[in-house]
């Protein structure tokens, strides 16, 4: 455990732009004082440890229900204190993200078939397709924005494909989820946290649409799931609705992050580019690598459900636990060298897609849209390199993205 001047900085510490550009020195420098920490100021426990936040988020005795938290969203004192963030909350909790035990299961069964090995490789045609039609769009290359250009519409159009959501939503979709993406950031301002709501409403009006839509006339998409699973009870129909938004929420904006900040750590390290493009074989270990070297996310959340042991402290029940990845997948303990990007990395078990019973749902998919990406990429521009600076958002924490990312690319003749 830390000093007690230590300890009161930290919430302050992670929303500074010195953090938010670049976090890995203070993680580093906070994991060397130990794995978990008690921040007085702000009564959370925060993780940094490999083996104690594996141990943790594959624990039975953590969740993911923040009303169970004593300092939630969901107690009468957050309604009073802040109606809007109280009834988004409340809007957003019928989702198997926000649930724990038997009905995180129930919900989560009903997509699972769809996210299987097999039926993720299906998907390999539809993705590669996808990124052939942005790719054409570049011409010859030149100087473009990795982000606005690629990195962003490839998930965006791939997750909607899933749900047979045409691709003149695209736009609107994008808009939804990036006012919803902020809604519980602790550096989201209560404007930001009353368009949310309202963008929240658009998304739910025209999330039922679709529903009722293939209700009327059955499909064959993973909407089509969810319809027969809302049928046969399984789902009611906030379940259904709220788990639909989050899924087109969660399955596009992480993967931007992925196929960005991944090409960035490339940029960053030439010599490592030049290796992949040399052998393809090194896609699968060099995805895994950008994953574990810039998660898109900073922090991954448990709330205790009992009394939990963990390092030289017992988090109570009732705690607000934050995972920080940044410094879970550079632990020393678990990772040689873990400061150096390395693309043919043998063992990498990063945590940037959660553990346990939560573990991300869609992280086969994310990691074939990464390798679909890059192979795509490489196959068309024999040349790749910055074009300018490379920004980081800094209006956010909880994910860690490119706001743009300038490339410049030459065409294989
Ligand atoms: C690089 C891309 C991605 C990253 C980094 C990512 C990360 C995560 C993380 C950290 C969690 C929570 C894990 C935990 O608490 O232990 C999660 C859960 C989830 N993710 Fe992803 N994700 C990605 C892509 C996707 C995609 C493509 C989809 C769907 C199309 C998706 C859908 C979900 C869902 C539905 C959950 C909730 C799972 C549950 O509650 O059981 N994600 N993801």
């Amino acid at each position: 455990m830390n000093t007690v001047a230590e300890e009161s900085s930290w919430w302050d510490t992670i929303k500074k732009q010195s953090f938010l550009i670049d976090p890995y020195p203070q993680l580093k420098a906070w994991r060397e004082l130990g794995p978990v920490h008690h921040d007085r100021a702000s009564d959370v426990y925060f993780v940094l440890g490999h083996n104690e936040f594996a141990k943790l988020a594959r624990s039975p005795k953590m969740g993911r229900d923040t009303r169970l938290w004593r300092g939630g969203w969901a107690t009468p004192e957050a309604k009073t204190r802040d109606p809007v963030c109280y009834q988004l909350f409340s809007e957003m909790q019928p989702q198997m993200i926000n649930v724990n035990g038997a009905d995180h299961q129930r919900m989560r069964g009903v997509f699972e078939q769809a996210f299987r090995p097999a039926a993720v490789a299906a998907m390999a045609p539809m993705i590669e397709a996808e990124a052939v039609k942005l790719l054409d769009a570049m011409g010859n290359g030149g100087d473009l924005e990795f982000i606005a250009d690629y990195a962003a519409p490839l998930p965006l159009r791939v997750v909607c494909n899933l749900f047979e959501i045409p691709a003149e939503m695209d736009q609107q979709v994008l808009a939804w989820s990036d006012s919803m993406i902020r809604v519980l950031d602790i550096m989201t301002t209560p404007e930001q946290r009353k368009e949310a709501l309202e963008a929240l409403h658009e998304f739910k009006i025209y999330v039922r649409e679709l529903i009722a839509e293939h209700r009327r006339n059955p499909g064959n998409c993973l909407l089509d799931t969810l319809v027969a699973a809302f049928e046969a009870g399984t789902l009611n129909e906030e379940e259904a609705v709220m788990n639909l938004v989050s899924m087109l929420i969660a399955g596009h904006e992480t993967t931007v992050t992925l196929i960005g900040n991944g090409m960035l750590c490339l940029l960053r390290n030439p010599e490592q580019l030049a290796a992949l493009r040399a052998d393809r074989s090194l896609v699968k270990t060099a995805v895994e690598e950008c994953m574990r070297y810039e998660p898109g996310g900073n922090m991954i959340l448990r709330v205790a459900i009992e009394d939990f042991p963990v390092g030289d402290l017992v988090i109570p029940a009732g705690s607000l636990v934050l995972g920080f990845i940044g410094a879970v997948n550079r632990d020393p303990a678990v990772f040689a060298d873990p400061e150096r990007f390395d693309i043919s990395r043998a063992k990498n078990p990063h945590l940037t897609f959660g553990a346990g019973a939560y573990t991300c749902i869609g992280a086969g998919l994310a990691r074939l849209e990464g390798e679909v990406a890059f192979n795509a990429l490489l196959d068309r521009f024999s040349e790749i390199e910055l074009a300018g600076e490379a920004r980081w958002r800094l209006d956010r924490m909880n994910a860690r993205s490119l706001e743009c990312l300038p490339v410049r690319l030459r065409r294989n003749m």
